[in-house]
């Protein structure tokens, strides 16, 4: 079946109190990885791609895959989805080269400023059948080549989503709550916390309406130890504990965004590998093993975690 919008899937995981995973794809195993679990799964499916993606791998070679990824897992609903789009123009060339959703990053500019830019966006996708995802409040950590620091982070001000979301016309928002990008989401020592009363707020101001959470890698610690164990870093990696982000779900949340536990299940595998043999150099035989670390992580997000396993057939009817 063809690419759908995130909408009967944002609905449907809003009624039913469950979320849909939002996977950042980067080459072929990544892609494979993640819908083979989804399709075995019967899991509907957000597949997005940021600015370094495209630069990496290129527009065309990820489309072609996502292609190639839909033919092979007919059976699940697939939106794919430009995550960050820093301006105008990176989201017009995804919404002219296919995509069915993009995010309009305007977290960073003033309030005014995110909302012209964000409307002018939501003008030119609705036009043309996109869905649009926009963003108030500031997360901490590195997408790409923007770094912010925790200092500079911000959380998302609930007397400010109305006016939003009424004034930009954007599909659904993501919100700053305490997550933030990468693998070094809190000190080591402190309690992992995250706001839940700014979500619980925003949902009361926001009655059914679908919120994003962005920097939700759990940052598995068999993944780090196996890293760690096979020459690799990573001293004091944490992510968000996932009984949060099973409540999370449960609230507003539909759109749970993983990428750092994909790059940390990839390395793993690759890592393992090259260290217990270093006379191999067939990419085939470790990247193997990458691509069955990313299918077991995304499988077991979508059964214990965002809890949309079996839901494909609600959304496709
Ligand atoms: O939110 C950021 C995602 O992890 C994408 O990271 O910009 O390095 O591709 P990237
Ligand atoms: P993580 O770094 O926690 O995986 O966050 C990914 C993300 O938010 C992509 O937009
Ligand atoms: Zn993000």
């Amino acid at each position: 079946m063809p690419l759908v919008t995130s909408t009967e899937m944002f609905k449907k995981a809003y009624e039913g109190g469950y979320a849909i995973g939002a996977f950042n794809v980067n080459n072929m195993e990544i892609v494979q990885g993640i819908t083979e679990a989804a399709g075995e799964l019967n899991a509907p499916l957000i597949l997005q791609v940021s600015a370094g993606a495209r630069k990496y791998a290129n527009h065309t070679y990820l489309m072609k895959l996502v292609e190639a990824a839909l033919i092979e897992n007919p059976n699940i609903p697939v939106c794919l989805h430009l995550d960050h789009g820093a301006d105008f123009e990176i989201c017009k060339s995804c919404i002219d080269g296919g995509f069915t959703s993009v995010m309009i990053d305007g977290s960073s500019k003033s309030f005014e400023d995110n909302i012209a830019l964000s409307r002018k966006v939501v003008e030119y996708a609705h036009d043309h059948g996109v869905v649009v995802e926009g963003e108030l409040g500031t997360l901490a950590g590195v997408e790409d080549e923007v770094k912010v620091k925790a200092e500079d982070s911000s959380y998302t001000r609930p007397e400010e989503v109305e006016e939003f979301v009424s004034r930009t016309g954007v599909d659904s928002l993501a919100i700053a709550i305490g997550t933030s990008h990468g693998a070094y989401k809190f000190k080591p020592g402190t309690k992992p916390q995250l706001r839940f009363d700014i979500l619980e707020e925003v949902a009361k101001r926001l009655p059914g309406f679908p919120i994003v959470l962005h920097g939700a890698s759990s940052v598995s610690q068999e993944y780090v130890k196996i890293i760690q164990e096979h020459g690799g870093g990573l001293k004091d990696a944490i992510g968000i504990p996932e009984d949060m982000l099973r409540q999370a779900a449960k609230m507003a949340v539909c759109k749970i965004n993983i990428d750092s536990d994909l790059r940390l299940a990839l390395t793993a595998g690759v890592r393992q590998v090259l260290f217990e043999d270093p006379s191999k150099f067939d990419p085939r035989e470790y990247l193997k093993v990458g691509r069955q670390y990313v299918k077991d992580v995304v499988a077991h997000k979508i059964k214990d975690v965002l809890g949309c396993e079996g839901k494909a057939s609600e959304i496709l009817g």
